[in-house]
């Protein structure tokens, strides 16, 4: 394919500038996705939201987040469910996915296979359907990003997560790295950001403080939602591939 050159350098005029862009962000109602969603919409973008839970229970969340932008309740590890959302929302710039789940439990207790199905499929399964969704009409567009949320688990093992989380976050980062060869050639650019503890109702349910961290903190939803923003920017237009770690000084990749 061929770059507008000039456009891009016009576009690198405003590098943080999201304006006219159409993002679906998912985990909306979490602590990151709903940071995400406030930070790409203060940037310029029309934000389209999704998570599984009801819809009022998410919009409690989104008291930043302008109450025009639509919203969808998915489970993303239903194939069929996002589909139909991709065919609802139409074609999007950028998905940012925030989706995930870390359950506290016993990995010997009988039965704990549900839980691994269920963390696989927030966490990998989800992206995969949400890429084989969104990928095509941004090939057809020239241009698209997908900014994913990964974990310090995933490049570590993790500090306060089971072995199915772990697992799930290094399969994402390896599933990033897949999409970003996969669409480089049609300016389709995959990057994900690997948080250490942020202090959101999955951080607090897993008991985490700061004390234990380098930072003496842990991170604040919004800096990996800027994060994510600036993933979705002009700034990022020569980047792939890159699991970014934002973690507080707890582990150097
Ligand atoms: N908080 C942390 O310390 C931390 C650290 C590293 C990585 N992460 C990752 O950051 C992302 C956001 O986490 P958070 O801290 O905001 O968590 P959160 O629990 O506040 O939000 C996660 C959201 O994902 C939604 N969700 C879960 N499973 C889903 C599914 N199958 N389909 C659709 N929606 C689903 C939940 O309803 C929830 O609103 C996750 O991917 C998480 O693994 C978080």
């Amino acid at each position: 394919m061929t770059i507008d050159l000039s456009a891009l350098d016009r576009a690198l005029e405003r590098p943080f500038d999201l304006s006219g862009r159409h993002i679906l962000v998912t985990g909306a109602a979490g602590g990151i996705g709903s940071a995400a969603a406030a930070v790409v919409q203060e940037q310029g973008a029309t934000v389209t939201l999704t998570d599984m839970v009801p819809e009022a229970a998410a919009r409690a969340r989104l008291t930043r987040v302008d109450t025009s932008s639509a919203y969808h309740q998915v489970n993303l590890a239903d194939r069929e469910a996002v589909e139909a959302m991709a065919a609802a929302t139409g074609p999007v710039f950028a998905v940012i996915d925030t989706a995930g789940f870390c359950p506290q439990d016993d990995w010997t207790a009988p039965g704990w296979e549900d839980a691994y199905d269920a963390v696989l499929g927030a966490n990998l399964v989800g992206p995969i359907n949400l890429a084989r969704a969104y990928l095509p009409a941004m090939v057809t567009a020239g241009e698209g990003r997908f900014a994913l949320c990964g974990s310090v688990s995933g490049r570590m093992g993790g500090v306060a997560c089971g072995p199915h989380y772990a697992a799930s976050k290094g399969a994402l980062h390896a599933f990033m790295r897949w999409l970003a060869q996969k669409g480089a050639r049609h300016n389709v650019l995959a990057n994900a950001v690997a948080p250490g503890s942020i202090e959101t109702p999955m951080a607090i349910a897993n008991g985490m403080t700061g004390d234990a961290y380098p930072q003496g903190r842990q991170g604040r939803p919004k800096e990996i939602g800027a994060t994510l923003a600036f993933l979705c920017s002009p700034a990022a237009g020569f980047m792939s591939g890159a699991i970014l770690d934002v973690n507080g000084a707890t582990y150097f990749g």
